[in-house]
């Protein structure tokens, strides 16, 4: 692997992390030893991302549609989430790591939702990465529910009405659950597949795509710093000629 710092770093490294349930299936066990392994690639990703300098690193972690899974295998993740946060915490925050979770929380069970807040309110001030995981999300969900929240406030306030509308797109930003986090600047999706799924489809409008075939828990540190050499040669244009 090169040492050579890597040059042009995103600000903000998104993932989509996929490819468990095969990655155990390729070695004849259940579904859920690729989640347990897949808990060592956040670990890896998140080392290289504060090696790196990147600022922000994002984790789609369970999706709206993922409450679909049968009840066995949602229950096991949900509890690896509570076990891998009180685990984790101590060194992510002496390691300045600040902890978000983005989501759908009304769908989380209640030990899950105090782990959350325990572990964002220790975390909150910590500023050499942000590490924000994606849980109970999805992309329709989070612009649904920004825009009404934008409707709440224009009912309450009928005398802002012109002045809210005005601020156009960018003001809408205020009102989706990633307000004040820039949007990624690229998104890795592993294990082959190429599509979204209903993640970041506000936010991910000019991010660059990445589609690699590692399977989410054989995905560590060399892979992420070859996404990052991957992004560091793209041409950005935002419709722009150049
Ligand atoms: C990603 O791996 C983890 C979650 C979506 C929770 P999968 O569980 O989707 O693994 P595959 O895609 O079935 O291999
Ligand atoms: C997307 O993976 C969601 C997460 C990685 C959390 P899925 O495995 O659920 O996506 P589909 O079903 O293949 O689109
Ligand atoms: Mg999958």
């Amino acid at each position: 692997m090169s040492t050579d710092k890597v040059t042009n770093v995103p600000v903000h490294v998104s993932m989509i992390m996929d490819g468990n349930g095969r990655w155990a299936k390729e070695r004849g066990k259940e579904r859920v030893f690729g989640h347990f392994e897949g808990v060592e690639s956040v670990r890896a990703c998140v080392e290289a991302a504060v090696e790196n300098g990147v600022k922000y690193l994002s984790l789609y972690a369970f999706s709206e549609e993922n409450w679909n899974r049968p009840q066995a295998e949602v229950e096991t993740l949900m509890g690896l989430m509570v076990k891998a946060m009180a685990d984790e915490m101590d060194k992510l925050d002496s390691n300045g790591v600040r902890f978000m979770v983005i989501g759908n929380r009304a769908r989380l069970g209640d030990s899950l939702n105090r782990t959350i807040d325990e572990c964002m309110e220790r975390t909150a001030s910590n500023t050499t990465l942000t590490l924000v995981i994606f849980l109970s999300y999805s992309g329709k969900w989070d612009i649904f529910q920004a825009a009404s929240k934008m409707a709440e406030e224009i009912a309450l306030h009928p005398e802002r009405k012109d002045e809210i509308l005005s601020a156009g797109v960018d003001g809408f930003d205020r009102y989706l659950s990633t307000a004040g986090i820039p949007d990624p600047d690229l998104i890795v999706r592993t294990s082959g597949e190429s599509r979204m799924s209903n993640y970041l489809l506000w936010q991910g409008a000019y991010s660059e795509l990445l589609f690699v075939d590692t399977l989410w828990p054989d995905f560590r540190k060399e892979h992420f710093r070859a996404a990052l050499e991957t992004f560091a040669k793209r041409d950005r244009r935002y419709g722009k000629v150049k």
